[in-house]
This record gives structure tokens, sequence and C-alpha cells, in this order.
């Protein structure tokens, strides 16, 4: 109603121009006297602006026109920074929110990402202190601290645990243990993330460094779960297992407004859903980094490993929801084993590469630092592109129309059920500058095929060669390019992965 009425407005303000035409006395005027006149004038007007434009055509850009302050470079020194200087480890304050019944268990997923001896800055958050002061030396870990009393919050969520109060109430903590001090000259980000939530550190900084942190910005990604997002969070949301960023001056002004702001919001549930509403209340969209993954899935993880988006790998979470991330491992082992690639080429891991062996017909896929898949006959790319179903939703329904991206099924025939190659070891050849990954094939079901196709399982080992590529990121995403080295090793193949030519495609066939 209201947006007719408006538009009839409008249709009326343009009838009446309409009958007032501005430039109508030009063509429409018969008198020969305000004709000459109008000529006049024009000739005038056009001599002034041809000499308005000669003289600024004579003194372009002469020195002595251009003003001091456009000569000097612009600089905004903010809280004690060089304007250009990049953004790193020091320049963010890691807010990990824990509890300590779990902290002995959960340290361990912390040990594999945290730096220790103060290279990085951060808390863990504990509900009360733990008994344990050898287990967890202060240089080996984040400072402890106990989150204040909430008791006095109201919490009406029916099913839910008031810790959510405590921690959401972290950023503010933060904001208020860093205030006035050395740290607060240098902190550019506050980061949160879960006892259970793995970073990795060189590809944070990669996605942070891609904005201001002088400006608001609350960066993360909602869940994998359509029905989480849809029903009872929101797309908007980041979820704070997979962790979220938020500048510093934004955790300012959320600190001022927070324990007000959570006490509107008592029948929400989780922590982070009132971190959104906050955010929403300052009006602060979430910028979503598909990198930052929450992991609201059951099973395994091999699928969505082996296809991340083309975007730097940020954070893990859920693993202890999860199965080891690598068969036959501790959970915390499995992710010590990632980290060693992460090491090696950090803006590489998990890419996707996809190339054909024509001899054999088969179709690789290589997620760099995790597997190599090898499937029967010809896969096009676009869907070798899309993660296979090796997990199950967060519902535990094994609906695929409850995770908010596309999948697949593992495979459609026996004949194509891939092999699969998982990282054993990783390291630098230091004299080609090239690093060298090896996977091994894990055993599973392998039925019978009658195609007449090699099976390829007759492979057991893979190298996989490829140089560090730290710049990708700058530049347009792209998928790498893979190509099969000769190599005359029984049961070995030897892959090279490198960015792709600018003509260089995926295709089974020249048609
Ligand atoms: C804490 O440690 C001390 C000394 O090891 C021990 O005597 C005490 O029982 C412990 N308390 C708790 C709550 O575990
Ligand atoms: C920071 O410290 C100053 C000086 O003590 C105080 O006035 C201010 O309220 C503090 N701000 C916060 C956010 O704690
Ligand atoms: C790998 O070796 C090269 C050449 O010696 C060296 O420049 C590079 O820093 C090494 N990379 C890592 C991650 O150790
Ligand atoms: C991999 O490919 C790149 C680019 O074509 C080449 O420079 C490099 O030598 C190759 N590596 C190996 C081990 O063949």
């Amino acid at each position: 109603m209201g947006e007719n009425k408006h538009r009839d407005q409008k249709s009326l303000s343009v009838e009446k121009s309409n009958n007032k035409p501005i430039f109508s006395f030009y063509f429409s005027s018969s008198s020969p006297c305000s004709f000459t006149a109008i000529i006049i004038l024009l000739i005038f007007f056009t001599y002034f602006l041809y000499s308005f434009s000669f003289i600024t055509f004579l003194h372009p850009y002469s020195p002595s026109r251009i003003s001091n302050s456009l000569l000097v470079p612009v600089m905004r020194l903010g809280s004690g920074q060089q304007p250009d200087e990049k953004t790193e480890l020091k320049h963010i304050v890691f807010g990990i929110a824990a509890s300590s019944s779990l902290w002995k268990r959960r340290s361990q997923y912390v040990k594999t990402w945290w730096k220790p001896n103060g290279e990085m800055k951060g808390f863990v958050w504990l509900d009360k202190p733990v008994n344990d002061t050898v287990s967890f030396p202060s240089w080996a870990f984040p400072e402890i601290k106990i989150s204040s009393d909430t008791s006095s919050f109201k919490y009406r969520y029916r099913s839910g645990h008031r810790s959510a109060i405590r921690i959401t109430r972290i950023v503010s903590e933060t904001v208020r243990l860093l205030n006035g001090t050395e740290s607060e000259r240098h902190v550019r980000w506050i980061v949160m993330g879960d006892d259970d939530t793995v970073f990795f550190h060189e590809n944070l900084l990669r996605v942070l460094r891609k904005y201001d942190h002088k400006q608001f910005y609350y960066i993360g990604a909602p869940s994998e779960s359509h029905l989480q997002n849809l029903h009872q969070f929101s797309y908007g949301m980041a979820y704070g297992g997979g962790g979220f960023a938020i500048s510093y001056p934004l955790a300012k002004a959320l600190e001022k407004i927070q324990d007000r702001c959570i006490e509107r919001y008592s029948d929400l549930y989780g922590s982070d859903d009132r971190i959104h509403a906050c955010m929403a209340e300052i009006g602060v969209p979430l910028t979503r980094e598909p990198g930052f993954h929450q992991f609201d899935v059951y099973g395994n993880l091999l699928g969505l490993l082996s296809v991340h988006p083309q975007v730097p790998l940020v954070s893990v979470h859920h693993l202890d929801v999860v199965e080891p991330i690598f068969p036959r491992t501790n959970r915390v082992d499995a992710v010590k084993r990632l980290m060693i690639p992460a090491k090696l080429d950090s803006a590489s891991l998990l890419q996707q590469s996809i190339c054909y062996d024509t001899a054999r017909q088969w179709t690789m896929s290589i997620s760099w630092g995790y597997t190599v898949h090898i499937t029967r006959t010809y896969m096009p790319a676009r869907m070798m592109e899309v993660p296979t179903r090796t997990f199950n939703d967060w519902h535990k329904r094994h609906d695929f129309t409850n995770v908010a991206f596309n999948t697949r099924p593992v495979t459609y025939t026996d004949c194509q059920r891939p092999r699969v190659f998982y990282l054993s070891r990783a390291l630098n050849d230091s004299s080609s500058g090239t690093t060298i990954s090896e996977y091994l094939r894990h055993n599973e079901w392998n039925p019978k095929c009658e195609w007449g196709i090699q099976d390829p399982s007759d492979i057991n080992r893979i190298f996989v060669y490829k140089k560090p590529n730290p710049d990708r990121w700058n530049k347009a995403p792209r998928r790498d390019c893979c190509r099969l080295l000769p190599t005359t090793k029984k049961g070995t193949m030897v892959i090279n992965v490198t960015a792709c030519e600018n003509d260089e495609i995926v295709a089974y066939s020249d048609k």
C-alpha cells in the first residue's frame, strides 16, 4: 500500500515537470530578439568555459599549485602503528572459551596450533582454576584467566547452558584486561575460538590483512547446517566454534554495550548468538570468510577436507565430535600431522587440483597436504569440486538438503569408488625449494569392477611435488593444476602440482 502511494506521487511530479519543459524556450520561442540574446549568452558561456579549462591546462600539476598536504603521505597513526605495517601475530589477541572440567583434554588441541614463548597473545577463559600448573606451563599455553561471576545475568533458554553468558563476555573482559596496557597499543583484532578449535595462524593473518582493522569488522562463517542457520541461529551469525575475528575498535564499542545488550537476549541459546544479537544492534553485519569451519557435522570429514573452497583454511572445529581426520590414529595426533604441511605451504593447505592419467583412464584429485583420490574413468572437474558425503548432517538424518552447500555421493558405481591416499610425510627439499609430500593408500572396501580399467589399488604410494605459493591469495583465486611425472617404480605415482598456465584446463576430451 505505502509503496503504491509513493509511486503515484512520483509519477505525478514527473507529469508536472513534463508540462513545463525547462529547455523548451530555445525552440518554441518565436521572438527574434530573445533568440539573439540566447546566441550571445551561449557564445559568452562557451568562451568562459574554454578559458577556464585553458588555465588549468597551462598549469596541469605545477608544484606551486599543489598544496603541501598532498605531497606528504597520509599518516593515520592509530594505536601506535606504522600505517603500512602488515598485520602480524602480535596484533591479535586470542580469546579461547574453555571450561575447567575439559581443559586437561582440550588443551591438547590448543597445543597443536599455539605458538609458545609469547609469540601469540591471548587467554584461555575458564570457569574456575585448574589445579595443575605442571601440565600447563604459562610459556607453552595461553595465559589462564578465570571469567568473572555472571550469576546476576538472566539465562532463560530452556535446555541450554548459562556458561554462554560467561563465554560471550570474553570479548568485553579482554578489552577491559587490555585497557591501558602495552598490548593494547598493538592489538588490532580479537579472535575468539573454542578449546576444540584449531587455527592455522598464517591463513588467519592472510584473511585479516584484507580488512582495515581501524574500522568495525565482524568476520567469521555460518554453520554447515542449513537448519541451524535457518531456524535456531542465522546465516548472518559467526559460529563461535569456527572462530571469529572482531576488529579492536568494534570490540571496544561492543564492550560499552555488551552487559546491557545480553540482558535483552536472555532467551537466546549460546554465546555466539548473543554476540550476533549485539552486532545487529550496533549494525555491523557478518563478513563471511568460508575458511572458518564450525563443522556442525558428524562422522568423517574426508569429503569436506578433500574439497576445500578456494580460500585459505583458517580453522577447524568439533574435532571431538567427528572421527580423527587421519585413519588409524588418534584425534590429536591427526591434527599434528596436518600441521606438518601447514608449516611448509600454509596458503595451499587442502587446496585441490584435478588431473587425469590418460594411459589408465583415471581421475586424480589432490587435496594438498591431506589426501589424493584416484577414481576410475574421467570425472569432470565440475563434479570433482563438489564434496562427497562421507559425513552425516548435524541432525544425523543423512539428509543432504540440510547442509548449506552442494554435496555428492561418494560413488555412483562400484567401479568408481575412489581409492584414498592419506598424507604420511611432508618435507621441504631445500636444494630445489620444493615440498615433497607422500600419501599412502588406505585400505578399505575394494569392490570388483568389470570395466577393464586398471584398479587404482595397484598404486600404494603417491609423491606430490609442489613449490610453496605463499602469495596465491593476493591474486584472483584459481585451482592449481597437477601433472603426472614419469616413474618406473612399481606401485608408485609421482605428481607435480603447480599454478595452472593461463590456457591450462582440466578436460577429459579435446572435443
Ligand atoms: C590440588 O592439588 C593438591 C596438591 O597436588 C591436592 O592435594 C589437592 O587435592 C588437589 N585439589 C583438587 C581439587 O584436585
Ligand atoms: C580504561 O581505563 C580508563 C582509565 O582508568 C577508564 O577511565 C576507562 O573506563 C577504562 N575503559 C574500559 C573499557 O575499561
Ligand atoms: C624450504 O627450503 C627453502 C630453501 O632452502 C627455504 O628458503 C624455505 O624457507 C624452506 N621452507 C620451509 C617452510 O622450511
Ligand atoms: C613441476 O612443474 C614446474 C612447472 O612446469 C617445473 O618448473 C618443475 O620443474 C616441475 N617439477 C618437477 C619435480 O618436475
